[in-house]
Order: structure tokens, then C-alpha cells, then sequence
């Protein structure tokens, strides 16, 4: 009665959101099981970002919703972004759901399913569904527990902020994850030394903007930010080696987050920078705060600080009125910045967003012939570049076994690129050398090298590169 399997649409939040509430149920002697045809209780965590991302958790809650109709104990959740964003609309359609959890209120999962078990076993009316969507102070504190049943998470994501207070005109995220809020420095410290003592080497920071992280709450000591500030005290935590974050924001991205890649050794040689469009008249148009000339003196900084940097990017196509110029200006920037990833996304409408109003004029073939444009740009690229690794040490964090081919391991490099070669599983969680001997668009193979990382590791780290398309999705904008 108390098998429970959760299914996550989106962003690495939204992740991170549902392995905190898996956590909070493993805690309370709840079990998980791989398959959601084993289940008893299925939790779908949405994404409302684009379109099309809500219709696939509403097609599958309504396949889900069918099963109900032949198990009556079988119970269904849906919660975060799609759960605010529709709110109590979502039961028209949807009559049959037991749970809406809102983006605010994770962690009251464990409390309404137990009190609607409880229910059922007393053999009462089916329960009503619990709609759980109300605002809560402090909720971004919330987010902090991590599941160390199946062993110690190698890399592991740590959400040190909630919301967003910008008001990009394309966005819905504002009004699925309200204002923005961070966690306190001591208590995202704690969280990152409990991970490093149960084995992670890895963390990566999340946030909407991460730099913009306690701008309101915390001051600036010595001209440092309060992510900056952050940054070096995950960065003095034993046992992390490696430190990521995603995403930041152009406006806030000054030369002390810059100077970071040049002073902190465990901040890795990899940003996800967020560019939208390439041309001034769209970005104003979506409201972003920032002209490409300033978005090009960023990544020119960053690369004067770390010429290895790579760099991956938001793209979205077919904005209202969005020209072939326009487009142009963004084909452009996009080959000359030489992006080693990026997310590449066709507009779509929002209902609640400024955009709305300006409905969906660029045609849909349009859009798809933009898209694959760029895709195209990328994926020759990657594969040009990945190639120049090919003959280089590497340095791998170990993550676990390869999903296809025995023995093999699979980690990543310092520039986020997918390593696999053959290994064994005492090396799970160690940086290893491995000499490259392969290339796809979006893998790099090879075999463990016994002498160490000094011998060639001037192979072409900085031209390295991976098909964006085969990555999760950036975390919210
Ligand atoms: N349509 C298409 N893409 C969008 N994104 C955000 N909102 C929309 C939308 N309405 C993209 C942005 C953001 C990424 C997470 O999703 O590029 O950075
Ligand atoms: Fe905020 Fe990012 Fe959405 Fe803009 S795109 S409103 S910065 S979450």
C-alpha cells in the first residue's frame, strides 16, 4: 500500500524538488520501486515552462487517472510548477486526483498521503482531493534532505534559492515559484558538508539566478557577493571537488564572480550563460536587462580569466516578432560565441506572462526551420570539437556503471562532457585520468591512464564539446 514511484518533468529543480520528497518518504517507511506499474502511489512533478511540457504530464495523469477507475486505493499526485500554474482547474479535467502540491509545499507530501492512507484503511469515503498550493515563508528552506538509500550520490544537486523577481516576458516561472528567496549561507554549508561526508564530490548550486543569490538579504564583504562569498565557503568544504551552478543571469555577472574562475579550483571551467536571442530589438522585447554587446564583454571576461571556459546557452526561437533578421543577429552570435551546448526551445504562448498579449505570430514551421538552424550549428560543432579531445588526458569524476556494455563507467570532465570507458566499481567517486580515444557529438570514450593528468592535458580541453539536445533540460530560465 506503500509503494510509491515519482515522475519528474523539467529542470534540475524540479529534481531536486523530488528528491527531497523522496527523502521526506523514504524517512517515513515509504518504498520506491522503478516501475510505475508497481506503485501504489504516483507522484508526477510538472514543468510549465512551455506547452509542451504540461501536455505530457496532463496526458499522462490521464492514463494514470484510468487506473484509478479499476484500483480504487491506487492514489495520484500531481505537484510543482503545473500544479500552481492551473491551480484547482486542473480537477476539470482531471476530476480523479487525490494530490495537488504546490511549488511551495513539497514537503508536506509525507503528511497528506499519510493522513489519506489512514483514511482508507478506516475504510471511510474516498478523500477528498488535498489541494496544497498556498504560499509559505520560508518554504526555500525546505529543500535540503537527500536520499542515501542506494548508496552515496556522487554529484548531487543543492537548491540554494527559491523564485524570481525579474520579469522576462516569455516567463511563467515567477508566478510557478513566486518571488525570489535564498537559503542562509550556514545552512547550505551544512547541507554541503552532510553530502561530502556521505561521498559527494560534485555539488551543483540552483537557483533561478544564482547570482543574484541573498543580494537583498546578505551584504557584500570586500566587494564579493553574497553568491561569491557562497561560492568560497562550499569551495573550503573537505571532500567536494568539484563545484558547479546553474543558472546565472547576465545582469549581475560581475568581475568578482569572474575572478572566481581563476582563484577557486574546484569551481569548474563551466557555465551555463542563459542568451535568449542575438539581437537587442527581440531581447528588449522579452525584457532582458542586458544588450548582446554586454553579454559578449561577459564571456570575453570569463575567457580572459579561463580561456579553457566552456560555455553553454538558452536559445528560444520564433519570439512575436522575431524577424529573419533578427533571427540572423542570433545565428550569428551563436556561431561566434561557439557555444559547446545549448538549449534551443521553440516559443511558447504562456498564459499570465507580458508576452501573452502578443499572442503567437511567428509561424511553426518558421520556428522549426530556426530550431534546426541552430541544432545544426551546434551538433557540427560538437562533433568537431569533441574530436580535438581525442588523444588528451581527461580528468573523470566517476558516477557509475555505463547503462549499455559490461564493465564500463561513465563520468564526466571538468567541462561537463560524457566520458565512458572500461573500469570497476571502486572507482565510483574518484577523479580518474583517462586518455581519450573517441569522439561522438555527444560522448567521449577511452581507457583509465596509470601516470596521472599532467602529461597531456593541453589536448584541447578548451575546444571540447557535446551535442546539447541529449542533456537534461537547464534549470529555470
Ligand atoms: N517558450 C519557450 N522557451 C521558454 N523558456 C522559458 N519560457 C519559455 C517559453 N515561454 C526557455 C528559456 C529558459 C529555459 C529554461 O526555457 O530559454 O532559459
Ligand atoms: Fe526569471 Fe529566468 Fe524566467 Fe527570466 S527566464 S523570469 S530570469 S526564471
Amino acid at each position: 500500500m506503500n509503494r510509491v514511484y515519482i515522475k519528474t518533468y523539467g529542470c534540475q529543480m524540479n529534481e531536486r524538488d523530488s528528491e527531497e520528497v523522496a527523502a521526506l518518504l523514504r524517512a517515513r517507511g515509504y518504498a520506491f520501486v522503478d516501475h510505475e506499474d508497481d506503485a501504489d502511489i504516483v507522484l508526477l512533478n510538472t514543468c510549465s515552462v512551455r506547452d509542451q511540457a504540461e501536455q505530457k504530464a496532463i496526458g499522462k495523469a490521464g492514463r494514470l487517472a484510468r487506473r484509478k477507475r479499476k484500483e480504487p486505493n491506487f492514489i495520484l499526485g500531481v505537484m510543482g510548477c503545473m500544479a500552481q500554474n492551473r491551480g484547482g482547474a486542473i480537477l476539470d479535467s482531471l476530476p480523479d486526483l487525490d494530490l495537488l502540491i504546490g511549488t511551495q509545499k513539497f514537503h508536506r507530501v509525507p503528511e497528506h498521503l499519510d493522513a489519506m492512507i489512514e483514511t482508507m484503511r478506516g475504510q471511510g469515503p474516498r478523500p477528498s482531493t488535498v489541494i496544497d498550493l498556498e504560499e509559505e515563508a520560508g518554504s526555500q528552506n525546505t529543500i535540503k534532505g537527500h536520499d542515501v538509500e542506494g548508496g552515496p550520490k556522487v554529484s548531487a544537486f543543492v537548491s540554494i534559492m527559491q523564485g524570481c523577481n525579474m520579469k522576462c516576458a516569455y516567463c511563467i516561472v515567477p508566478k510557478t515559484r513566486g518571488a525570489e528567496r535564498g537559503r542562509p549561507i550556514d545552512a547550505i554549508i551544512e547541507e554541503v558538508e552532510q553530502l561530502a561526508a556521505n561521498g559527494t564530490r560534485e555539488v551543483t548550486l540552483l537557483g533561478q539566478i544564482v547570482n543574484q543569490y541573498g543580494i537583498r538579504e546578505f551584504p557584500f564583504v570586500d566587494g564579493k557577493s553574497p553568491f561569491v562569498q557562497l561560492l568560497e565557503r562550499v569551495h573550503a568544504v573537505d571532500g567536494i571537488e568539484r563545484i558547479r551552478f546553474t543558472s546565472p543571469h547576465p545582469v549581475g555577472f560581475k568581475q568578482d564572480l569572474i575572478d572566481c574562475y581563476g582563484r577557486l579550483p574546484k569551481l569548474c571551467e563551466y557555465v551555463h550563460f542563459p542568451m535568449q536571442s542575438g539581437s537587442d530589438r527581440i531581447l528588449k522585447a522579452m525584457r532582458r536587462p542586458y544588450s548582446i554587446a554586454k553579454f559578449k564583454s561577459i564571456i570575453a571576461a570569463l575567457r580572459a580569466v579561463r580561456p579553457d571556459v566552456y560555455l553553454s546557452t538558452d536559445v528560444i526561437v520564433g519570439f512575436p516578432g522575431e524577424t529573419e533578421e533578427d533571427f540572423e543577429a542570433t545565428r550569428q552570435v551563436f556561431c561566434e560565441l561557439g557555444f559547446d551546448m545549448a538549449f534551443i526551445f521553440k516559443y511558447s504562448p504562456r498564459l499570465g506572462t507580458t508576452a501573452e498579449e502578443l499572442g503567437d505570430p511567428v509561424p511553426k514551421a518558421v520556428k522549426e526551420a530556426r530550431n534546426q538552424i541552430l541544432l545544426n550549428h551546434l551538433s557540427e560543432r560538437s562533433l568537431a570539437r569533441n574530436q580535438q579531445l581525442v588523444g588528451s588526458v581527461q580528468e573523470v569524476l566517476v558516477e557509475e556503471p555505463a547503462r549499455r556494455g559490461e564493465n564500463l563507467y561513465t563520468g564526466r570532465t571538468r567541462g561537463f562532457r560524457r566520458v565512458v570507458f572500461p573500469g570497476s566499481a571502486r572507482l565510483v567517486g574518484q577523479l580518474v585520468p583517462v586518455l581519450i580515444h573517441e569522439a561522438t557529438a555527444s560522448t567521449l570514450s577511452g581507457e583509465l591512464v596509470l601516470g596521472g593528468l599532467e602529461e597531456s592535458e593541453g589536448g584541447g580541453v578548451s575546444d571540447a564539446a557535446q551535442a546539447a539536445q541529449s542533456a537534461p533540460a537547464s534549470a529555470t530560465h
